[in-house]
This record gives C-alpha cells, structure tokens and sequence, in this order.
C-alpha cells in the first residue's frame, strides 16, 4: 500500500510549505521500527501461556494493577513488581520516583530484563523511569490495551502530568522490544477500547483514504472486544502500527511530519484536563477530531463530502458506547481555548492546529493567541452538542 502524507503549513498566513512525499507500506509481523539510537521490533501473541512464558525469565515487571488481577503473574515474579493504579492522577514524577527506588532496591542493571504491562499511562511511567535511571535502562513493553496495541506501543515518547498541564515533562525513550498479548483486549472496558480505536481513526485519517476506506470495513469486526474477530484485529494493527512505523521512521523526534499526529490533540488535551480525565484520551482525541474537521470545514479547506464521511466514521467509532457525556456539555469552549496556551506545540504566542484537507493532506494552521475566537468557539460548541448526540444514537 503506498500513498502520499502530504504536511502543508496554511498558506494564508504566508507560513513554509513543507511537503513530504512520505509514504507507507503495509508491514508484515515482526514489525522493525528504525529508532535511534537503536531499532526494536514489534510483534504480537495470542496466548496467555505465550504471555506466561516470556514473564518467566523476567527480573522485573511493572503492571497495570487492573491487568496484575486479570491476569495473574507467576508465583516466582510476584515480589518483583511494581504494581500501580492505572489513573491520570498518578501519572507524575512521583510515581516515576517511586519506581525508580524500587529498581534501586531490587539491584536493577543494565543486564536486568524490566517488563512493563499496561497500557500508555504504564508505557508513559516506565519509559520515562528506564530513561532517567542509569541514563537508560532497558525495557520489554507488552501494551494491553487496545490504545497501547494499535498505537502508541511504536513512537518512543513519553510523558507524565503536573498538576497544571497534561504531559508536559516529556521525553524519547523507546523500548527494547514490543510484544502484543493480543487475547488481552477481550477484558478492556468497552469505553477504553473505543479510545482506542479513535487512535487508529486518527492515524488512518492523516495517511490515506485508502487506510479511511480499510478502517471503516474493519471496525465492524472488532468494534466489541468480547467478540473480537482476531484475523481483522491483527490487520488492523498491521494498519494502524504500518502508518505510526512510517512516521517516526522517518521523524522520531517530531521536527516535521510527525507533528501531524497530534490531530485532535491540542482540543483533546484540553478537554480532557478541563473534565478531570473522566473521558479516556482516545475518545477526548476523537471530539479534537471532529472539533479540528468542523473548523476545517468552516474554513472551506475540507470538502463537504468528506466533513460528511469523517463524521460517520466518527459516529460509528461511538455507535452504541453506552456512555453519557453530557458533562461535555457544562465546558465552556473559551475554557478549551485558553487550555491552548499549556499545549507542547505552542511557541508562546500561537500554537500549530492540525486540520486535514484530504486523507493525508495536513494543515498547520497557526491559531495565535491573541485572534478573535468566535470562529473557534463556533466549532468547539457545535461539535460537542454532536458529540454527545452521537454518543446516544
Ligand atoms: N506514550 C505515548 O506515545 C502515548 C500515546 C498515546 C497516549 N498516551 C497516554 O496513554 C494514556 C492512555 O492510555 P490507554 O488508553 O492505553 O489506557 P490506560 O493505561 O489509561 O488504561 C485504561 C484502562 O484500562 C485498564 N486496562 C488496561 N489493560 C487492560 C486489559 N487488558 N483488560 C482490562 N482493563 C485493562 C486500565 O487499568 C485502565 O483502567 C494517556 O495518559 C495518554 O496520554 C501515551
């Protein structure tokens, strides 16, 4: 599968064109991630004895404490471990601490075999702590949710909260190995496995309309997790991971085309702190989404056609969750707007809103600080009124 990723910053305000005429290519399992300064594969397993057996030789396992009672580690591992509530609230510096003193404790060394199990928020926690301790202790990543599998598993970053700002103490820190435990999707809450598949939307999106189309037949297959079909699932994470390896292959260090990741990010980000973290990452990304592509459209850089198409899949992405969020509705959008000033991307003065234009054709439009927002609060309101109306169809 080849397709253009085309990046073009707004031409309006007279901003750089940057085109790249990236492409990617459908991956076969073991997935290799060319990542400086050194590559890892990717590679899934369909079994919990699979699971079982790689946690045996392990010194150190750092566990999602959800997944540690789901599914149970060796006796010979269990004290061992670093065991932690998998919440927005203790993802900081002082549970990094903490791990790190346990690795002091426990003689961890370079030659130690350190496992984390979890999903991003425990990929966020022990990748900046295998960072910092030692200047780099190695890792095995297995991701167990649907949002670590499908993305965020392949990239290398990391990051924890402060009190004011949502992953603002970042940094690269990629894994020795990633291995996929893909039967662990059965148990996800159905709400965190749709933030997972809103990632995969994501990324989908900013590729082609080819990976748009593919998507769209897949997520009828595996859109339940209790009734996952597992040949689709592992196409879909060829899919999804296929597009996160070209990407970072190409930009690891996010200088240029991996900047348009961060579609739906910079309202999802806000969102989410705004509400307290009640709604998963994935599906505050999938709001940005639809709050970054109704913005598109008033703009007239997307279509109608394709506001339309993204918006089903939107819809479909959300079909039946069985969730209320009517406490979207108490945000006020100059709330989400003044969030702006705390994201990653800004320089201060603005900050980078990622649009499409096309499946794979990114805008980077420069929202400065000081703008007239109505046009922004336009978007933010409607598009949470859909939202929510989606969410109870
Ligand atoms: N480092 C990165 O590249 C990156 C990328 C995207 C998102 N993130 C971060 O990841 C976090 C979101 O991660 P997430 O969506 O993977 O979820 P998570 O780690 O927050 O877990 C979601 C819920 O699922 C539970 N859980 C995990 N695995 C399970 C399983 N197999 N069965 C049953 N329950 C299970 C957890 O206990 C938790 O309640 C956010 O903090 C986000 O900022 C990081």
């Amino acid at each position: 599968m080849k397709k253009s990723l085309l990046i073009k910053e707004n031409e309006k305000e007279n901003f750089k064109i940057n085109e790249n005429n990236l492409t990617f290519e459908l991956e076969n399992f073991p997935i290799l991630i060319n990542s400086f300064p050194r590559k890892y594969s990717v590679s899934p397993i369909n079994n919990y004895s699979d699971y079982l057996e790689i946690l045996e030789t392990s010194d150190f396992i750092i566990i999602d404490q959800k997944v540690e009672v789901i599914y149970k580690l060796p006796e010979k591992n269990k004290d061992k471990i670093f065991s932690f509530e998998a919440i927005e609230a203790n993802k900081n510096m002082n549970t990094v601490l903490d791990l790190i003193n346990l690795f002091i404790e426990n003689n961890i060394s370079k030659g130690s075999k350190v496992i984390a199990i979890g999903g991003g928020i425990v990929q966020d926690i022990s990748a900046c702590a295998c960072a910092l301790f030692r200047r780099g202790q190695p890792f095995i990543y297995l991701p167990t949710t649907t949002l670590g599998q499908l993305d965020s598993c392949v990239g290398a970053k990391c990051a924890v909260n402060t009190v004011l700002a949502k992953n603002i103490l970042g940094l690269f820190s990629a894994p020795k190995e990633v291995i996929i435990p893909i039967f662990a999707i059965e148990t996800m809450p159905a709400i965190d496995h749709r933030a997972g598949l809103s990632e995969m939307l994501r990324l989908c999106l900013t590729a082609s309309q080819k990976a748009l189309n593919t998507y769209l037949e897949i997520l009828p297959y595996i859109i339940n997790p209790k009734n996952l079909d597992k040949d689709k699932y592992t196409s879909a994470l060829r899919l999804s991971l296929s597009i996160k390896k070209s990407v970072v292959d190409f930009d690891e260090y996010e200088k240029d085309v991996r900047r348009s990741m961060n579609y739906g990010h910079t309202f999802g980000h806000a969102i989410e702190k705004l509400v307290n973290f009640k709604i998963p990452h994935g599906l505050g990304v999938l709001l940005g989404i639809h709050i970054a592509n109704t913005f598109s459209f008033n703009k007239k850089f997307m279509s109608l056609e394709l506001y339309n198409q993204i918006s089903n899949a939107i819809r479909s992405t959300l079909k039946d969750i069985e969730n209320d969020f009517l406490y979207l509705n108490k945000i006020d959008p100059l709330d989400i707007i003044d969030q702006f000033k705390y994201d990653k991307k800004g320089d201060g003065k603005s900050v980078p809103l990622i649009l499409i234009k096309q499946p794979g054709e990114m805008i980077f439009y420069k929202y400065s600080f000081d703008s007239k927002s109505h046009e922004i609060k336009n978007s933010i309101e409607s598009s949470i009124k859909e939202f929510i109306k989606w969410s109870r169809d």
